[in-house]
């Protein structure tokens, strides 16, 4: 996923009332209104916060309002990820604090939706006590009917992952954005089975959805003043169309399929054909299936934005191999080679997991080696956290001490930030064209978007508006933003 700005369990947003309710009244029936109202947190990748977003669709299409104010809220959603144990542990403390409101408030309900009320179904209800609904990914239809289920004392419970579901016929309420930027999610599930990772038990089998729907989700969103999509999926680059249903190879559609079906490459072309002024963006990308044709078509559209996120986990063929990441050290440079000699502007970003199973200190060297081969402009970087039920659970021992992870950690940490400060200072004198996006948290006179290479730029406000494109001239650089001034 397009990385947020915050390590992605840490990033956590709420609900934008009056945005929504502009968004939504514009383009759906006026429900029926029961005067009820939710709350709604998500924990977790771009993918839960997109799922946030169907989510508030569906309740709103069932009368609910939109709170930013839990207290008063008659049902309060968290959207959980379960990705790394201190995602779930950061869950369970908010479930916690929330019995508060529960006890203030009798009949209010409590929901937990998303990866982890997969992982762990009627558990919670069993052992968490505080909790009246569970809802995996698949099942967010069903909120309205579970709603009235806990309503009447019964158990609530959907966690039944579907080889379909897409979503296409929702129409998302955006929460909480700038009315800038969004996000679209163009798959669902994955199907790699890298040996850490809990997400294909949690989300399920993978399928495309239509790109007939995501076109027009985009093109609403151009009507609607938005300047920026970020096509969203595990695996972006194996996407295919074929009519809907799990993933197939393309080598096993039939010839009929195969005529009509539409691949990720073609996909980014349908939706940068829909207006110049469209940014679009895409997260994440596999190193195992990134393909030619995609970075030719990054390099045929101005407005597909030069950046890739390519995770490489691990610098090491043999700790690559235990992954189940299906590259090893040398594909993945020679993946590196291919986007710089076909879009040598390209920003590229990763996610590198330290400690995992038998990792050695020559393994981890071969990591810190990858990075200074690469130098990425950023990097999301996690010590392994075992989850129940994976592959590398089962198969292997997580024999690495947490101290010696968090030291690894450390080192790449200190590289990966002289690499970002090495890269930003290379645009130093450089005019960039930036897509404002809002006002800079650090100080209002100041404004903020993302140049091209998804690098953030903050420059001085002047007479200049979010959603507006400007030129800015870098003067200087921190590790992690681009400091400048409007030129003409
Ligand atoms: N589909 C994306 C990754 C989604 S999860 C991809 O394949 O690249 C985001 C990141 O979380 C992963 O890239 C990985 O670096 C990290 N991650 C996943 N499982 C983890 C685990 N068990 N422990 C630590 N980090 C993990
Ligand atoms: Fe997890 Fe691998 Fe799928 Fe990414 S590609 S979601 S890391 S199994
Ligand atoms: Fe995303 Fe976390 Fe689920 S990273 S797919 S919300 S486990």
């Amino acid at each position: 996923m397009r990385p947020s700005a915050l390590p992605i369990e840490e990033a956590l947003h709420h609900i934008d009332e009056a945005k929504q309710g502009e968004v939504y009244m514009a383009e759906n029936p006026v429900p029926e209104d029961s005067g009820k109202r939710f709350y709604m947190e998500s924990y977790g990748c771009q993918m839960n916060f997109s799922d946030s977003e169907i989510v508030a669709s569906i309740l709103k299409d069932h009368g609910y309002h939109a709170t930013d104010d839990h207290q008063t809220a008659d049902l309060i959603f968290i959207n959980t990820c379960a990705i790394r144990d201190n995602a779930e542990q950061r869950v369970r403390n908010r479930l916690q604090n929330l019995q508060a409101v529960k006890k203030s408030k009798p009949g209010a309900l409590i929901g937990v939706l998303g990866c982890m009320a997969e992982r762990l179904k009627s558990k919670f209800l069993e052992e968490e006590k505080m909790v009246d609904i569970v809802v995996g990914p698949d099942a967010y239809k069903t909120i309205p009917a579970l709603i009235n289920e806990a309503e009447t004392g019964q158990k609530a419970v959907n966690v039944m992952l579907s080889l379909e579901e897409t979503y296409a016929d929702i129409n998302p309420v955006r929460l909480g954005g700038n009315g800038v930027t969004a996000f679209i999610s163009i798959m669902r599930g994955c199907d790699n089975m890298c040996s850490f990772c809990v997400v294909p038990y949690t989300r399920g089998r993978e399928r495309s959805r239509d790109p007939e729907s995501i076109v027009a989700e985009a093109r609403d969103l151009v009507d609607k003043g938005y300047k920026e999509v970020t096509l969203l999926g595990q695996n972006v680059d194996s996407y295919l169309w074929f009519g809907g249903g799990p993933k197939k190879a393309f080598k096993n559609l039939t010839v009929a399929e195969q005529e009509s079906s539409v691949n990720f490459a073609q996909l980014l072309a349908m939706v940068a054909d829909i207006s110049p002024e469209l940014r679009v963006r895409f997260s994440t990308s596999h190193p195992k299936d990134i393909t030619d044709e995609v970075l030719h078509t990054m390099k045929a559209f101005d407005n597909i934005c030069n950046y890739i996120h390519l995770p490489v986990q691990s610098g090491s063929s043999r700790i690559l191999e235990k992954m189940n990441r299906t590259y090893d050290r040398s594909w993945y440079k020679m993946k590196i080679d291919t986007i710089r000699q076909i879009i040598p502007d390209c920003g590229i970003s990763t996610d590198i997991i330290t400690g995992f199973c038998s990792e050695t200190p020559a393994d981890h060297k071969e990591t810190l080696t990858m990075m200074e081969y690469v130098k990425y402009d950023m990097a999301y970087m996690f010590v392994y956290s075992e989850r129940p039920g994976t592959p590398a659970a089962k198969k292997y021992t997580d024999d690495i001490p947490e101290t010696v992870k968090k030291e690894r950690l450390m080192e790449i940490v200190r590289l990966q930030n002289q690499h970002a400060e090495e890269r930003n200072r290379q645009d130093i004198g450089k005019v960039q064209k930036v897509l404002i996006e809002r006002v800079s948290s650090k100080s209002d006179q100041d404004l903020c978007g993302r140049n091209d290479q998804n690098k953030m730029v903050v420059f001085p406000r002047e007479q200049y508006q979010p959603g507006s494109y400007v030129n800015v001239l870098v003067e200087s650089c921190t590790s992690a933003t681009l400091i400048g001034k409007v030129v003409i």
